[in-house]
């Protein structure tokens, strides 16, 4: 099984960017550990960053096509783009939503998600290791709908 992890915006500097929020590992740091636990939980992943909104939006149309999942961290356009949430509300299988941050703990304006009313659950605060629980939750939830 196929799960895509899709990454917004700014994501490309992660561990060079705030590392007091976001902290000091890369965005291939965070990609091979997720290939790692999801070898280890029979899952394959597509790992992909953009910080333009239409390749995100044209990832998760892909995904209709191949993916059991999918695991998003959306970054800024979380609290932005109903255009990302309309081509979520299009996709059928699970998703789930990532923050390295607790955004609930930050600005006002982190407080909204527009994604989150099409996740499964959502992960917040749990710095890169959020990508990894929620991989296993993701496992979780293909399995059931598998049955
Ligand atoms: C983020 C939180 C967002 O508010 C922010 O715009 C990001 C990253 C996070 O992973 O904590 O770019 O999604």
């Amino acid at each position: 099984k196929l799960i895509y992890i899709l990454n917004g915006p700014n994501l490309n500097l992660l561990g060079k960017r705030q590392p007091e929020i976001y902290g000091s590992e890369t965005l291939a740091d965070v990609e091979r550990d997720c290939i790692r636990v999801a070898s280890d939980l029979g899952l394959q992943v597509r790992f992909l960053q953009s910080n333009a909104e239409h390749q995100l939006i044209d990832w998760i149309h892909e995904a209709r096509e191949d993916a059991a999942g999918i695991i998003i961290n959306p970054a800024a356009y979380t609290h932005t783009s109903v255009a990302i949430l309309d081509s979520l509300n299009a996709f059928d299988n699970p998703i789930i939503e990532v923050h390295i941050s607790n955004v609930h703990k930050r600005e006002p304006f982190r407080h909204h998600s527009y994604v989150s009313s099409v996740a499964s659950g959502v992960m917040a605060g749990f710095g890169t290791q959020g990508y990894q629980l929620a991989l296993q939750r993701m496992a979780v939830l293909v399995a059931a709908a598998n049955k």
